[in-house]
Formats: C-alpha cells, structure tokens, sequence
C-alpha cells in the first residue's frame, strides 16, 4: 500500500510536469480548450490517478487528495493566466493591424488659384517698387469731386454723364477712373511724390468681348521739382521693355484729358508679331491705346495745395484687363470675371 501512494503521487507530478510543458507550448484558445479537457476533464489524466484513490490506504487519501487538489489548481491557474495572455496579444495584434481613424474625414478644401487680374497688378506693382514708386490704395466709392471736379472734369465733361458714370448720389460714385487716388495721395502727402495704385474701376458699358462695366485699372503718378515730359517718355518706356520685353516699343500719341496737359495716349508694338505688323494689329505693328497719361495740369496740382510754380508731375493711366488680355492671349474679358475654374487654372 506504501508503494501505491508513491505510484499515485510520482504519476500526479508527471502529469503535472508534463501539463505544464504543453500548456506552454499552447498557441490557441482551441489548444488551451483541449489541454484543458485532456488534463482536468471529467475522463482526463487526472481524473484517471484519482479513480485509484480506492486502493490507497485511507490514511493516505487526504494527503494524496490534496496533492491532486493543488495541481488541479495550479494546472487551472496556469490555463487560465496563459490563455489571458494569449487572448491579451490577439487583441494587440488585432488592433495593431486594424488602426481605426477616428477623424472625420472633412471636405477637400479647394485651394483657390490666383487670379491673372490679380497676378498682373502684383507684377506691375513689383516692377514701379523697382523704379522707386510706392504702392498706394483707394477706394471704390469715391466723391464726385475726387473723381472729376478736382481733377479739371468741367460740370459739362461728357464722361460725368449720367449714362456713363454709376451714381450713388449726387455727390457720390463708383469711380470711373483710378484718377482719384492721384488727388488723394497729393493732398495727404504734398510733394514730393512718386506712387501707383492699382484697383477697380466702373462704367456704364454694355458686356461684350472687351468690355465690362466693372474692369481694373493702374494709376500713377510723380511729382516733384523738374519733372517733365521726357521722364514721363522715359519712365512708360522702361516699364513696357520690362513688362513685355526690351524689343518692345512705344509710341506716343497727341490726346485729350481734363487733368493732363499735354496728354497723351500710348499704343506698344504689337504683341503678336512684335511690330512686324499682323491680322492682330490690322498690319500696323501697334496695339493701340494701352495707356493714357500726360503732364499733371497745374490746376490739379494747386487744388491739392502743391505749388505749380515750383513743381511739376506727370500721371499715367492703364488698363489691366487689357493689358492681361494681350499678355495671355485672352480674347474675352468676360472670362476674367465668370470664376470658372477651368479657364483660371491656366495661369
Ligand atoms: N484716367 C484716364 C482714363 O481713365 C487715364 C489717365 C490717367 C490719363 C492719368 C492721364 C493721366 O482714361
């Protein structure tokens, strides 16, 4: 009987030594799952020792009987813990490759592209900042006497026809010219002076192919001591050899503003064939009446409060629409102002 309970017990600490390998070496719930019956079942290893308890001395059961309690234990402990580990790095690995994003993924935001308009009053801004200009703004809205009367436009002047001209009021319009802002620069900054502004401009036009109540327009203006039509000559001329590129001419031609005297209108070689003369230029080698300008009437410069016996000035005008068009090879304005992305993205 001695010997049974010997048998008994090495045959438990084998059982136990060899559940414990296995149970290491699991690598599945479904592993645990059948280690478990194997070992603990109700027809498992131990189950079987303890169906011999019978032929053990009584006095040797509760010892045997403990030693089979506490492997029970430790066996159960041990599937229990290894299979919390194993669940433990499922769920790691699950997560790991699952990466959930909890952002919301919002609406592309569509990048606006900038404007030919817009990229053509920067470029000519940069190139009078290079001549020593300074960049000036003004508004939209403006008086009627910025707009006409302290530039010399009489009461009769056929542009401050109703027909012509946006008026809000009697006194007040949207500017049909950036020709105010020479008014409101001379009268805040006295003389000397040396600026351009570039903006909008309106008039009363109908739409077509080249022409937009609403278009943009680039004032500038010089005053100071000695300043005459050769620098205004000189000035232009530069500019539209660094604008278009130094094979470009110009040619200056006899007109008629209110606050100018002389005036003139300036037309540049043809930017299609260069001045050779072509269909574009109706074979004259120009394009005609890319700007105006002239030497600031002395009346303007006086009603401003600058001297005109000690200074003189001369201002220029242009379309930037225009200029844009002919630069690009644009042939309708309208395109500048319906916002279609496909025609925008060009440039
Ligand atoms: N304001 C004039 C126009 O709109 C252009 C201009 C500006 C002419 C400055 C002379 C001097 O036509």
């Amino acid at each position: 009987m001695e010997n049974m309970k010997d048998i008994m017990k090495g045959r438990l600490l084998e059982i136990k030594d060899e559940a414990l390998k296995t149970i290491k070496e699991a690598r599945t719930l479904e592993e645990f799952e059948q280690l478990r019956v194997k070992f603990l079942g109700k027809k498992g290893e131990l189950t079987k020792v303890l169906r011999d308890m019978g032929k053990l001395a009584p006095e040797d059961r509760p010892i045997v009987g403990q030693i089979a309690n506490e492997i029970r234990d430790e066996l159960e402990e041990t599937i229990s813990s290894e299979k919390e580990r194993l669940n433990n790095e499922l769920k790691l690995a699950k997560l790991n490759k699952e990466k959930i994003d909890i952002t919301i993924t919002s609406k592309k935001k569509k990048v606006g592209h900038r404007h030919p308009l817009i990229a053509t009053i920067e470029e000519l801004e940069d190139l009078f900042i290079s001549m020593g200009f300074s960049v000036v703004s003004g508004p939209e809205i403006e008086t009627v006497e910025n707009n006409f009367d302290a530039l010399n436009s009489p009461e009769n002047h056929p542009s401050r026809d109703m027909s012509d001209t946006f008026y809000i009021t009697e006194d007040i319009l949207l500017r049909t010219h950036t020709s105010p802002v020479q008014i409101r620069a001379m009268k805040e900054m006295g003389a000397p002076l040396r600026i351009v502004s570039a903006g909008r401009t309106f008039r009363f036009d109908d739409v077509d192919d080249t022409h937009s109540p609403m278009f943009h327009q680039l004032e500038g203006l010089v005053v100071d001591e000695n300043i005459s039509m050769a620098n205004l000559i000189h000035t232009l001329d530069i500019f539209i050899k660094e604008l278009f590129g130094p094979d470009m001419k110009t040619r200056f031609r006899p007109h008629h503003f209110p606050f100018t005297e002389p005036s003139a209108e300036v037309d540049v070689s043809c930017f299609k064939c260069r001045g050779k003369g072509c269909e574009a230029c109706n074979f004259t080698g120009w394009s005609m009446e890319l700007l105006g300008c002239g030497m600031v009437h002395p009346k303007v410069l006086e009603y401003c409060g600058i001297d005109s016996e000690k200074y003189s000035g001369f201002a220029f005008g242009m379309g930037i629409d225009r200029i844009t068009m002919v630069k690009y090879g644009i042939n309708d304005i309208r395109l500048f102002f319906e916002n279609d992305n496909r025609f925008l993205e060009q440039f």
